[in-house]
């Protein structure tokens, strides 16, 4: 954070600068009243302005733009007219003010005072050095008056993030958690998976070799999309990206395993061509996926 002093070195605002802007302040006087209609006139011109006027105290207001005006050229630019200008900032914010519209206000400002000076004094010079304060003060002004707004702005993003950091992190905490106790039950799941193979092993020994091997191979088949499921939650939790290919791998699979048993059962023709025709189905769907996650590769 500047001082004034550290604004003044940057400006080159010497005490010259201050002396000329003193010696203004008969003529500011003088055309007080005519800045704070003028002023006024092309507040109330541009519609954003003019609510924020018509909702505000007028009389407090008007008093406020003049008294600024007035210590343009009060000749002291301490640490205390500092103070002052960075209250401006804040008291904009406060009233919903875009930064724009005190920017485009400090240009009819500066219009304005240099008309004056313009009209006021013939000597070339002197005409120079006046100009050259007004614009110091102006943009000295301009300044404090943005940085203290932005400073503003930032404390009410910083409000906010805070709680969105917080809200976002407990978020993520509670999917992790959902994710961990799913790759848990995954693993409990397939541990079934493997006990279910055993199961249609023991089936072939047991004499019933059709049904042993061909239940074994859904089991088996069954297991492997277990794996690839537990492999996704695994990589999701690591923070890799949701692959729902997977999903749909795993009810073509479950689907394989139906028509597999259903031949065993010799189950009447619609209830396999009704099987086969779902498998179909999902073929289509996880081919049209593919094909849409392969274009999000190339974008
Ligand atoms: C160069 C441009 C401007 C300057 C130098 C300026 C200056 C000031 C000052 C000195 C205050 C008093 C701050 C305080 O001590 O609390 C103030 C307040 C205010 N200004 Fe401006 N202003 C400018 C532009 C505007 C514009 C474009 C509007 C648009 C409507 C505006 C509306 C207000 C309002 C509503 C307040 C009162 C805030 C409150 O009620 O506390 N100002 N301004």
């Amino acid at each position: 954070m500047f001082t004034m002093q550290d604004l003044r070195d940057h400006y080159r605002f010497t005490d010259q600068d201050a002396e000329l802007l003193q010696a203004l302040q008969p003529l500011a006087e003088a055309n007080r009243e005519r800045f704070s209609l003028e002023l006024y006139d092309y507040l109330y011109s541009l519609p954003e302005t003019a609510t924020i006027l018509n909702s505000s105290n007028r009389l407090r207001l008007r008093e406020m733009h003049n008294h600024w005006f007035m210590a343009l050229f009060s000749g002291t630019y301490d640490n205390h007219y500092m103070n002052h200008l960075t209250r401006i900032g804040h008291a904009h914010v406060k009233v919903g003010l875009s930064v724009h519209y005190v920017n485009s206000a400090m240009n009819q400002i500066r219009h304005f005072l240099l008309g004056l000076i313009d009209v006021n004094y013939t000597d070339r010079e002197q005409r120079r050095t006046l100009r050259e304060a007004i614009e110091k003060i102006l943009d000295m002004n301009l300044d404090v008056m943005s940085t203290s707004y932005r400073e503003e702005e930032m404390k009410k993003v910083f409000v906010s993030r805070k709680v969105e950091t917080f809200l976002i992190k407990a978020t993520e905490r509670f999917t992790y958690g959902l994710n961990l106790a799913l790759v848990l039950a995954l693993a409990g799941v397939s541990i079934s998976v493997v006990i279910l193979f055993i199961w249609d092993i023991a089936h072939i020994f047991e004499g019933n070799m059709e049904k042993g091997i061909l239940s074994a191979l859904g089991s088996l088949l069954i297991l492997w999309m277990m794996i690839e499921l537990m492999d996704n939650e695994i990589k999701n939790l690591k923070g890799g990206k949701f692959n729902i290919l997977v999903f749909i791998g795993v009810i073509i699979v479950a689907m394989i395993r139906e028509i597999l048993i259903s031949t065993l059962r010799h189950d009447d023709l619609t209830t396999q061509a009704f099987l086969a025709g779902t498998l179909l189905i999902l073929g289509v769907v996880y081919y049209l996926v593919s094909l849409a996650q392969k274009d999000t590769l190339k974008n």
